[in-house]
């Protein structure tokens, strides 16, 4: 297994597990051992350092864990930073996408445009889970094999919805592609060389659905059609009972190493909520996992066994990895994996988490790798009162709604109306109602209003505010206040509360216009006084547009890259995307003279608000 030195130092001077350390309890062979020391071989490998088993030095220690195995190889130049890495789940290629799956790329997509928005390197990953018996019925549903079903839906619907969305991503990776099946064997067989994968005998229940073997205790009794069955609790469906023969990750023995994880990071499972069920989950004690399965073979084959493909959890959660360089046979794969690993945010839903917080680390102890800072498990969108789903055939396809509000309105919505990390309703009511008093006579109308009011009185060209009073002051105070409290928000992923700060210049903008009702001013424009008070007052709400453009970029991506046009923001300050987000809240940084026009309205009214009913 590879183990860089540069992100093994990441973990701090704290040995996670107990290993190669002072720490009680450690039964490492390592232990006390100084790094590279004592007879412990390294092989470098591609600009990696690979431990081996033999000659002497098996870095491979008990409880699983190369903390502080070394010290960061020497370096004549500054390194690299590294970048602030966020995840979304996956996505199975068994059907398409619906508004969950949105949901969940479109909060990634934001936190990192966010991150990128404040200066910082950044690397955004999504991409498509296409193993497993899940999507190999599907392809045998529609008479067509897996890879070609696979390739279809990623072309056809993946892709392209995610480009309806404006993602931004950096990366998307299939796990299919060569980068990754390689590299899953490569790391696998590292495990298995160490001695924490066995054969076994699997026999218990799984639902295909979730691709999950699941505890009878967590079955609930089926009802109706399904009446005398098991069925699983999230899908309600019948579970199937396995009997194979398969091999096994020693899961369990990470339990303990997991929990003093947990304990030393509190924040390493959020929300409060979710960290909960994590503990709660490990402290019933973990079982070994079955990671491979020999009855059906559309997946990556196990290296030593090829009668055995790969568990598809356990190939799917290496995504995150092997994607930034694990195992990478070349130097740019390493450096890449350096200046990238560990994952800041794991984003997921609540459905998923055990398998991020559980599974995935034990993954990452037992090869010595450092655990991803946090996982981030939002909560589901409902619809009836059930999570959202195309096997309940309640799944809502993200153009029903983006055809008819527009891409921007579903990016704010949804992070505005629901507090991630709880579940919430989709109503087509509550959209519509938010579209128009937020979106289209909030924000909207306050842009159309200020360039039209500049076009009409100054044609066009930014005055010179030079009739600043206490007014003007409030509004500079509030924009500088809430772009500290927006990023604290937005960083902490609490969305809502970061879009309700924003908002608060909204309301302030629209309420120091009514109150200064520049309209009624100008009907003395030919006045000196009266147009210096139009001027000043045109002036303050520009400039608090600016500050929403800068502030609203990663939420609002189209809305206010027109709006920054209308500004006639960028042959001054540059593209939108390259304004500091720290620094928005300076005020007076649009420049007098700037040339602003109307342009077309940022969000137009609904046509006919009646249309805005659920399709059937
Ligand atoms: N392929 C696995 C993930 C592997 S990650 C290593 C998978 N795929 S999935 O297609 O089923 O997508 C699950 C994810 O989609 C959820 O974790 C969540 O992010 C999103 N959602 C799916 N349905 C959802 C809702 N009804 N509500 C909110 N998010 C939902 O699981």
């Amino acid at each position: 297994m590879r183990v860089k030195a540069s992100f093994l130092t990441q973990t701090g001077n704290s040995c996670l597990s107990g290993c190669v350390c002072e720490e009680a309890g450690c039964v490492c062979e390592e232990r006390g051992r100084s790094p590279r020391g004592g007879g412990g071989s390294a092989e470098r490998r591609g600009g990696g350092t690979r431990w081996g088993r033999g000659g002497g030095g098996n870095r491979w220690c008990a409880v699983g864990n190369l903390a502080r195995v070394t010290e960061p190889a020497p370096k004549t130049e500054a390194a690299p930073s590294k970048a602030f890495y966020l995840t979304t789940p996956i996505y199975y290629v068994n059907d398409v996408p619906h508004i969950g799956h949105a949901y969940t790329t479109v909060a990634g997509d934001v936190l990192t445009r966010w991150h990128r928005q404040r200066g910082e390197k950044v690397w955004f990953l999504t991409g498509t889970d296409e193993h497993g018996e899940k999507v190999l019925r599907s392809a045998e549903a529609h008479g067509v094999t897996p890879q070609q079903w696979a390739d279809r839906l990623v072309e056809e619907e993946w892709r392209p919805v995610w480009r309806s969305l404006d993602i931004a991503n950096d990366d998307f990776i299939r796990t299919t592609e060569e980068r990754h099946t390689v590299r899953v064997q490569a790391f696998l067989q590292g495990l298995y060389d160490a001695g924490d994968i066995y054969e076994g005998l699997y026999e218990g229940p799984y639902c295909v659905n979730c691709e999950e073997f699941k505890l009878p205790g967590e079955l609930l009794d089926g009802t109706g059609d399904y009446a005398g069955q098991k069925v699983c609790p999230i899908h309600g469906r019948p579970v199937e009972q396995l009997s194979e023969t398969n091999y096994f990750f020693r899961l369990s023995k990470y339990a303990d190493t997991l929990l003093a994880h947990y304990k030393e990071h509190p924040d390493a499972v959020e929300p409060e909520s979710a960290r909960n069920e994590v503990l709660q989950f490990i402290r019933q004690g973990l079982q070994d996992l079955s990671i491979s399965r020999s009855s059906f073979d559309w997946g990556i084959k196990v290296p030593w066994d090829d009668t055995q493909v790969v568990y598809v959890w356990f190939d799917a959660l290496l995504n995150y990895a092997t994607a930034v360089g694990l195992e990478a046979p070349d130097a740019a794969g390493n450096a890449m994996f350096e200046q990238t690993w560990p994952a800041d945010v794991h984003l997921v839903g609540k459905d998923i988490l055990r398998f991020h917080a559980v599974i995935w680390p034990a993954m990452l102890l037992a090869a010595g790798i450092a655990l991803p800072r946090k996982v981030f498990a939002h909560g589901w969108l409902l619809v009836g009162g059930e999570k959202m789903s195309k096997t309940k055939l309640t799944g809502i396809a993200p153009a029903q709604i983006t055809d008819h509000f527009g891409s921007d309105a579903f990016r704010y919505y949804f992070l505005r109306a629901i507090q991630f990390g709880q579940d919430g309703s989709f109503s087509w009511e509550d959209m519509s109602a938010r579209y128009t008093s937020e979106l289209a006579n909030g924000f909207g109308n306050l842009a159309a209003r200020v360039t039209a009011m500049t076009e009409k009185y100054f044609d066009g060209v930014l005055p010179e505010p030079t009739d600043v009073g206490s007014a003007e002051q409030a509004i500079a105070d509030t924009a500088e206040r809430i772009v500290t409290a927006a990023d604290l928000a937005v960083r902490a992923l609490d969305f809502s509360t970061g879009l309700a700060a924003i908002w608060e210049l909204v309301g302030a903008l629209n309420g120091y216009l009514s109150e200064q009702a520049p309209w009624k001013v100008a009907k003395d424009i030919e006045e000196p006084a009266a147009k210096a008070r139009v001027a000043t007052i045109l002036y303050t709400a520009a400039e608090g547009l600016r500050v929403l453009a800068v502030m609203l970029g990663p939420f609002l991506p189209r809305a206010t890259a027109h709006l920054w046009t209308a500004l006639g923001a960028g042959a001054h300050l540059g593209p939108l995307d390259a304004q500091p987000l720290a620094d928005a809240g300076r005020w007076g940084q649009l420049p007098p003279g700037a040339r602003l026009t109307k342009g077309e309205s940022l969000f137009p009214r609904l046509a006919d608000p009646a249309d805005v009913v659920a399709p059937a």
